[in-house]
């Protein structure tokens, strides 16, 4: 296919972010909730129904005569729904469909109180209650008698309730309600003003984190500056840091903690929504009061949620430990993916690769410079003229032998796939699309038309599920030509992006499926476009390959279908410092296969910050360097030996570390927990560790504090929990937990400490990809605590296909340490019929007191053998080497 003229339309987004995104104050439904009146809410108590499905109330506010309807439901995994909606609507309202992934099951609600002021509820044992107040209306959840959330706390329950439009609109304030202006854009609302709001108040929390995704802070600040956090999915170029606007994504799950609990509030709604935070002090505020005289307060943290449209459908998840509320929200949301174990390795990307003589260069560049890498990418300039599922036939005439030549390493391809479709009559498949109905339309009923990289474009309906099966089709190998079993897939745009729209987004009137405006589900876009591919992908392999998607659009869910990354970041250490706790805000909320572009999108890092940038990224879970069109090369290998063998050592370091990283997916893939974690979520009641934001836990075993920072010489790393003990990972050597240690850096330092009390397994090498890796076998650190104990698990399966879910193909072993001797165990019941050769080739155990005289490997149905070993007494270590024992068979090693 031939390129022809596009018609005169600005296919290159104004990359000047000042005005063009909205600011709080411009928005209309958040300036009259917060201007708004006082609202006198009751809850009429005598209108209590209890089923087996909660408790249902009617609401009333006097003076506006707004009726609403409020179910209380608890459920039995400890979380607790709250749903508003309007008793007696004239239309049904918008209810986020496909997030959730299966009904709670429900507690049997009794009566313990009831007054004419309130009622009390309990479940199940009835250390949980909920007490409803007539006026003001609040609703309290108790636990073991004492309030831990209330619902419109501060009285701000608000709620439009939908009205028939007025045959003619005045002048006036009451047509704005019908429409919005923006620059140049008209927002006409179909159903008028819809906006909802409500707060929570958590009581005795200060510290709350989650809401990604913003460039900010991993705890959240207190928006009193009148600077609310924004979740509305937006395509920012090179972001401002520490900035609340939205970015490309939402999750709207907010995650407080404190020294005996971990608690969240999840916000069911896909339409723009606004948080507002406010910290209340500690201590008395009057700081004239002596110390002694000062009253102590309960610290608590108000949350008010306000969106523009749809119900109040809220889940509050009482933890009350940071691994239960992560098992509540998988629960709910479902479950990171298991990604193929590709996907953790390295991936190299650019805007663009120009040819195939191209990416087969950048490919042997990797095994001539001994740097391990899994997958090459191809960004838009791959495809003819920007239609996605085709090639340019000049740059890319033989995708198919380009693919099998990487497949004979073992290597895969990704290229983009985004949800724009070039408006080309002459193009099949936009025909398809536009005949099958896949497209959204405007508010006039016509084919929405903006504009993106391919020029005029239609944007696929995502929402509709035909539309969703239509476009998995397209990834079938028969009709995706020149695409094979090792081609994967990059979703991008997907906010969606449209460079003429409004805050370069889709117009809120834009109207989806089932004849829901796109304000209502604006949000869950990405996470549609992401379901489907991931979907198309599963189905071309007939159900038996897991897939591999990377989406920049996404929302609560989104764990379910692949990864994401945090998009248009600049080469600067500011953008690499504020990669940290953007990806453990992701972390916190579910999207735990996360990353950020290495080295930096827009612009040319340094040789320092590039590698600075790698070894950072080596220890976070999805690790791709990317840059833009107009940035220089920046392979690995550009930058003269001493980088290219810093950026080899971290990526080799990386591979080797596979095996761990890979039994920390299984773990998030079956408990919920992140592989990526904040220091609280390990030292839950060490305070010293909850604002802490540029040091995490990878697991429960590691701890990495990457250099950020440009010359240093020294870095400062707390090292939580007295008690504790830390081996460098580095040099062995071990410190005490409960403080900070000043550490001597050089460029090629990764401050990484294995906490006592844990096994950490790695290969004994990288090989050249993951596929390799599979082969090698295995090293075991076992990092004794003060105890003298350890204990680690180890997953292990085929790496790419679905047979450990539908054959339970798979070995989870657990390495436990204990008196001198450890054990090689089954970690699970299930999981015996993989058949796995992996051997472990030498045990480090790190702690030791004193030189051991013998070493005495046990495997059962063997005769004991004696092993070599060496004691290195600086470190305290004894290393068994020349091991052969398989993972999958019972073994011990006893030290004395
Ligand atoms: C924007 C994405 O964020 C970036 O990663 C990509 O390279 C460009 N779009 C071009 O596709």
């Amino acid at each position: 296919m031939a390129e022809e003229s596009q018609p005169a339309v600005s296919v290159v987004p104004d990359d000047d972010n000042e005005g063009k995104f909205k600011k709080s104050d411009c928005v209309a439904f958040y300036r009259r909730q917060m201007q708004g009146p006082n609202l006198q809410y009751r809850a009429l108590l005598d209108t209590m129904v209890l089923t087996e499905k909660g408790a249902r109330f009617e609401l009333l506010e006097p003076d506006t005569q707004t009726r609403l309807v409020l179910s209380v439901l608890p459920c039995k995994n400890d979380t607790v729904k709250i749903l508003v909606d309007e008793l007696l609507p004239i239309k049904a309202r918008y209810r986020v469909p496909d997030v959730i992934i299966g009904e709670p099951q429900c507690e049997q609600l009794r009566v313990e109180r009831q007054t004419t002021d309130s009622v009390t509820l309990s479940w199940s044992s009835g250390r949980h209650q909920v007490h409803v107040w007539h006026f003001p209306f609040r609703v309290e959840i108790l636990c073991d008698d004492e309030v831990m959330v209330t619902f419109n706390s501060k009285g701000k329950l608000w709620f439009e309730t939908l009205q028939e439009r007025p045959s003619e609109l005045q002048e006036g304030p009451s047509s704005l309600l019908w429409q919005e202006t923006f620059k140049q854009f008209v927002d006409i609302k179909a159903n008028g003003p819809s906006s909802i709001g409500a707060d929570f108040c958590l009581h005795g929390f200060s510290h709350v984190y989650g809401l990604p995704e913003h460039a900010d802070s991993l705890q959240l600040g207190d928006t009193g500056d009148g600077k609310p956090y924004r979740l509305y999915n937006l395509d920012v170029f090179g972001y401002e840091l520490y900035n609340r606007l939205g970015l490309y994504g939402s999750v709207p799950l907010l995650v407080a903690h404190k020294l005996d609990r971990t608690l969240g509030v999840f916000w069911l709604n896909a339409s723009e929504t606004f948080v507002n935070v406010h910290h209340s002090p500690t201590d008395h505020q009057d700081d004239q009061t002596p110390p002694v005289k000062r009253r102590r307060v309960q610290p608590q943290t108000d949350v008010h949620w306000l969106s523009e449209s749809g119900v109040i459908d809220c889940v509050v998840l009482l933890g009350p430990s940071p691994q239960q509320l992560f098992s509540q929200y998988a629960q709910l949301t479902g479950y990171q993916a298991l990604p193929p174990l590709f996907a953790l390795g390295y991936h190299q990307c650019r805007w663009n690769y120009n040819d195939e003589a191209d990416v087969k260069a950048v490919d042997a560049g990797f095994d001539r410079h001994n740097i391990p890498y899994d997958v090459i990418w191809l960004d838009i300039e791959h495809t003819d003229g920007k239609r996605y599922f085709t090639w340019d036939p000049v740059l890319f005439p033989e995708p198919v032998g380009l693919q099998r030549h990487l497949e004979k390493k073992k290597r895969k391809l990704v290229i983009i796939n985004d949800p724009h479709i070039k408006a080309d009559p002459n193009w099949s498949l936009y025909c398809e699309a536009r005949d099958g109905g896949h497209f959204v339309k405007d508010r006039e009923g016509q084919l929405y038309q903006g504009s993106c990289w391919p020029g005029v474009s239609c944007y696929l309906d995502f929402s509709r599920p035909a539309t969703r099966a239509w476009y998995s089709r397209c990834f079938a190998l028969d009709k995706y030509k020149g695409s094979t079993p090792s081609l994967f897939v990059w979703n991008d745009m997907n906010e969606p992006s449209v460079f003429d729209g409004p805050e370069q987004t889709m117009p809120k009137d834009v109207v989806h499926y089932g004849g829901w405006e796109h304000r209502e589900l604006h949000n869950l876009y990405g996470f549609y476009q992401h379901m489907a591919t991931a979907e198309g992908l599963i189905t071309r392999s007939g159900g038996s390959e897991r897939p591999f998607v990377l989406s920049r659009s996404f929302f609560a869910g989104s764990q379910r279908f692949g990864a994401v990354w945090t998009g248009d970041n600049v080469a600067s250490w500011q953008y690499l410092k504020i990669s940290i706790p953007m990806l453990l805000s992701l972390s916190v909320v579910g999207i735990v296969f996360c990353g950020a572009d290495v080295g930096g999108f827009v612009q040319d890092p340094d040789p320092e910050l590039l590698v600075r940038w790698y070894q950072a990224a080596a220890l976070q879970p999805f690790f791709r360097g990317h840059s833009a069109k107009v940035t220089k090369r920046r392979e690995p290998w550009l930058f003269g030996e001493k980088v290219t063998a810093a950026i080899r050592t971290v990526i080799q370091q990386r591979y080797c570390l596979l095996p761990y990283w890979y039994t920390l997916f299984h773990q998030a893939h079956t408990s919920g927990l992140p592989p990526l974690r904040p220091l609280w979520v390990e030292f839950s009641r060490d305070q010293s560790t909850f604002a802490v934001d540029n040091q995490y836990m990878i697991g429960g075993a590691l701890l990495a504090c990457p250099v950020t920072e440009p010359g240093l010489q020294e870095i400062k790393v707390l090292l939580p929990g007295s008690g504790e003990i830390w081996y460098d990972v580095q040099s062995a050597k071990a410190h005490k937990g409960g403080k900070t240690l000043s550490l001597p850096v050089t460029l090629d330092t990764v401050p990484v400490f294995q906490r006592g009390g844990s096994v950490v397994c790695r290969s004994v090498g990288s090989g050249s990809c993951t596929a390799e890796l599979q082969q090698l076998p295995l090293c075991i650190t076992v990092a004794l605590n003060s105890q003298g104990a350890a204990d680690g698990d180890l997953y292990l399966d085929d790496g790419h296909s679905f047979d450990y879910r539908d054959r339970k193909s798979f070995c989870l072993r657990r390495f436990s340490m204990l008196s001198g001797r450890l054990l090689c165990r089954p970690a699970s019941e299930e999981g015996a019929s993989f058949d796995c050769d992996t051997v472990v080739q030498s045990v480090t155990v790190l702690g030791v007191k004193s030189k051991p005289s013998t070493v005495i490997v046990h495997v059962s149905g063997a005769k004991d053998t004696s092993a070599a070993f060496e004691f290195v007494d600086t470190c305290c270590s004894v290393t068994v080497s020349g091991l052969s024992l398989r993972v999958a068979t019972d073994w011990e090693i006893q030290i004395d």
